[in-house]
Formats: C-alpha cells, structure tokens, sequence
C-alpha cells in the first residue's frame, strides 16, 4: 500500500493564493459563444440572449477571470466587427477554425455577460493581421473615459462607463505556424513591445502579457521566450504558456503523472525569465499567465482545415471522464504549489468548447467530470499555499521518469484557521494511506474528505445523466496526536478541510 507521510507548517508558505488562478476562457470558436453562454430564444435566456442556466454554473464553477476573444480567432479578428447596432455587423469569414462569424455577440456584450458572471475580463489584441493602431484603437474603445472619437463612439454605442479592462494579452500563441500571422521570435518580440508601449500611452494601468510557447514541446520553447523577453521585459507583466494534456495509447500510468509534466514547463519558463533577469541585471521577478490550459484529445481533432464553413460548428465538445477529473485536480495542484511564478491561469475554454460545463439547445446545461476538482479548487483553497514536506514511494512513467504515487498540496487560511489538503493517489489498484502531521496547527477537525475517481474510470456525464459523477465523500478518517490519518482511494483526486475545533 502506498504511504504519504506528510508534514505542514503554517509557517512555511509559498505564496498567497491568488484568485486569478481560477480563471477560464471564452472563445468565439464552436459552440462556446453561440449555443454556449449566449443563445437567443432558449428557455432559459435572459432578455439579451445569455443563457442564465451556463450563468449558473460559471458561476458555481468560482470563475474569477475570463479570457476573450480567442484563441487563435483573435488573430484574424476585427473588433469593430462585433460593436455598434448588431444589425449592421457583418458576416465574416474565421479562417481560425473555418466558421462563419456572425458578429452578434461582440465587445460590448462579452463585458457586460462578464459583469452579470462577476468575472474579471481579460482581453487579447490581434497582432497577427493587425497591430499598433489597432490594439490602440481598441484600448481607447474599451477604457477611455470619453471625449475622443473611439470613446465616444463607445458611449454613441450605448455605454457611458469606461469598462476599464486591466488584463490585456499581446496576441495568442504567435510561435505557432497554425496561428495567422505566425512569426519568429525576434519580430514578435519587436512588434509586442512597441504595441506595450504605445498600450500603456493610452492607459498606463493596464497589465499586459507577452506570448510565451504554445506548449513544452514547441521545437522553439525556451529560446522563443529568452528572445521575447529580450525585447520585452520591461514592458510586459506576464509570459504566457499553454498547454494540453491527453492519454498517450494506453499509457496511464505517465498519464496520471501529467501534473509532473505541467510542473517541470513551469520551473522551464521561471528559469528563462529569471535568466533574462540576470542578464538584464533586473529586480524584476516577472510573474507568468498559464492563460490556457486543460486536457483535450487534440490526437482525435483532424484540424482547422478538414471543416467546412459553418456557423457555430461543434467544435472539440470532449466528454470528460472520471479519470481525467483526477488528472486534471492534479493539474490544479501543480498550479497552486507555483502560485508565486503564476498569477493567471485560464482553463481553456469555459463552455462545451473542451468545457467543463455543457449546453444543448433543448435542455438546461450540466457540468462535466471535471468541474468538480475545479468548483472544490476554487472555493477551499484560501489563504496561503504551503510548502509540503512529502515522503512517499516513487513510480516509473515513460513520459515522466519516477513521479511520486501520491502528490500533496496544502492550503492554510490564517483568518479562518481553515487547512485545505488537496492529495492524488495515482496507484492505479491500492489505497494510499495519508499520514499528515497536523500539530503546528493546533486542535484542527475534519470537516470533509471528498473524493473523485474511483472504481469506474469512465464513467461521464451525460445529457441523460447530468448528475452522476459527482464528489465522493469519504469516511475512516481520525486525527489523533495533531496527526491525520485518511485513506484515498486508487486513482483518486482527493479534498481534506480542515477546521479549528469549535469551542
Ligand atoms: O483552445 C483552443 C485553441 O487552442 C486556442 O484557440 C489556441 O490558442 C490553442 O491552440
């Protein structure tokens, strides 16, 4: 049986967990606008044709920031398009993902559908067949107060207040060769940082994030952000990173080790902005945006150009099974334990686009597997992520070398006095015994162990059975000495609360 003795201390904290680690993504790609969070006529749309049933679960999800509007869309995008009287906008073609755009859904009702989800915007600005003046005009549109041409045609569009976005990104994933406007590191690097520049004239509040690898194994990572950061270090708060994680064949075992994968692309892009530090002789710790990612079967998706022009085509709906809600809970761990290096993180994408949350015409939307890890995620993990002290057995990956069997991250909020155990069992047919030595926390309880994963690996939900994989809660746990003893289960992403005694 697999052990974790596991050691915390209140006083060895890692960072603040910051809330904009649970951000999403929204795309005008597939179903995820159209069909998705907007979709005029259905039962449950409000009068501007937002969906209040998504509403609710991107709201019980604990979404904090939202990314928008792509995605490899934005690089071929014209935002004028999508502003102004919706009868007028035109029909264009996304040469992103061979859809017809209609337009409907723009600027000026993503901000204000943000604002009914309580979320924090995040916008990004086209630098693959636009550039400078155009990422200004935008800004201007978008965050002057008034008394200028695009200001005032914002207000002549109906809104008065400045939306006053403060995340801005400098294009969306300029290193690869399917993104329109593909280019080398150096001409991106230029042109991101004379777009910073000439962004933060017209708004000098904003934040803004440079375009690191579209994933690890992109031939230029590495060199594309020591050479991006060359150019724009000074001018830029964030590098991005993306990534997306599926089974290879019948390789579980390196699967359920993603989280290693995701750790080691991480410390990758800390180590090449802190060396871009160095050779600057800067201060300056830049922090990084992991500004999309989740699991997908990219393997089984035949590209952008086998589809055939269609409105709102479904695009990537991936069913999420019980084992990638394991999987992908130990994504979020890898997250938090670098919560000092990453500020932002977006799941990508929000809704039925590789979503957790799905929608159909003719019935309300359902949360899929992986909505659980992320909704218990973002609601317990408070305060500050601790640095764990783990002593357990190792296992062979072929992806991964040796990777711990069972991986902890914890959480302590000194307000509450709330500790939050977030532990994967990756044994693929044994229970993890946990061993967590509690004692520098005073007389704590446990106010939950949940569980996901388990016996039937894939299972999903379905239109038919929105509700049937949910959390488990689990019992057989004690704390005795300050030490807690629990069980996880095989293949199992588990949530331990832990609460000060009541008096
Ligand atoms: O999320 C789907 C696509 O994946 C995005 O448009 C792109 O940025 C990434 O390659």
């Amino acid at each position: 049986m697999p052990t974790a003795q596991v050691t915390l201390d209140p006083a060895f904290r890692i960072a603040p967990v910051g809330r904009r680690l649970f951000g999403s993504f929204v795309e005008h790609m597939g179903r995820c606008v159209y069909g998705g969070i907007h979709e005029p006529g259905h039962s449950e749309a409000d009068v501007d044709g937002n969906r209040l049933d998504v509403l609710k679960l991107v709201r019980d999800l604990g979404v904090s920031v939202v990314r928008y509007p792509g995605g490899n869309f934005v690089s071929g995008y014209r935002w004028e398009d999508g502003v102004g009287p919706v009868g007028n906008r035109p029909r264009r073609l996304d040469l992103a993902w061979r859809s017809i755009e209609t337009n409907a859904f723009g600027l000026n009702e993503f901000m204000a559908w943000s604002k009914l989800a309580k979320l924090e915007p995040m916008l990004a600005v086209n630098l693959g067949t636009r550039g400078i003046q155009e990422a200004c005009d935008l800004l201007e549109y978008t965050n002057h107060p008034g008394g200028t041409r695009l200001s005032d045609l914002r207000r002549a569009h109906g809104v008065a207040e400045p939306h006053n976005v403060r995340l801005w990104c400098l294009g969306n994933e300029m290193d690869g060769p399917w993104q329109i406007g593909h280019t080398t590191a150096d001409a991106y690097g230029r042109l991101a940082a004379e777009t910073a520049k000439a962004m933060r004239q017209v708004d000098p509040t904003i934040e803004l994030v440079a375009c690191g690898s579209s994933n690890a194994d992109m031939p230029t990572f590495g060199s594309w952000e020591a050479t991006v950061l060359d150019h724009t270090f000074e001018h830029v708060d964030y590098i991005s990173l993306h990534a997306y994680y599926e089974q290879n064949g019948d390789d579980r075992a390196s699967f359920l080790a993603t989280a290693a994968g995701m750790d080691r692309f991480i410390e990758g892009i800390v180590a090449t902005a802190d060396h871009v530090a160095a050779k600057k002789k800067s201060r300056k710790r830049l922090m990084l945006s992991f500004d999309e990612w989740n699991l997908w079967q990219q393997s089984r998706f035949g590209g952008h150009t086998n589809l055939s022009w269609e409105q709102a085509p479904r695009l990537i709906e991936d069913t999420y099974t019980v084992q990638d809600a394991v999987v992908f809970g130990s994504l979020l761990m890898s997250l938090l334990r670098h919560a000092d290096r990453v500020a932002i993180a977006c799941l990508a994408q929000l809704v039925n686009v590789i979503g957790p949350i799905r929608a159909e015409s003719d019935r309300p939307a359902w949360a899929q597997t992986i909505f659980h890890p992320f909704a218990l995620t973002a609601q317990h993990a408070r305060g500050d992520v601790l640095r764990v002290a783990t002593t357990t057995d190792l296992y062979d990956t072929a992806e991964h070398g040796a990777v711990p069997l069972v991986d902890v991250v914890a959480t302590h909020d000194s307000e509450s006095g709330q500790v939050t155990v977030f532990a994967i069992n990756r044994h693929t047919n044994e229970p993890a015994r946990l061993d967590i030595d509690l004692r520098a926390f005073g007389d704590l309880v446990v106010a939950e162990h949940l569980y996901l994963g388990g016996d039937d690996l894939d299972a999903a939900n379905s239109i038919e059975t929105p509700e049937r994989i949910a959390p488990v809660r689990a019992t057989g746990h004690t704390i005795d000495g300050g030490h807690l003893r629990a069980s996880a289960p095989p293949v199992t992403w588990n949530m331990l609360r832990l609460v000060p005694r009541p008096a």
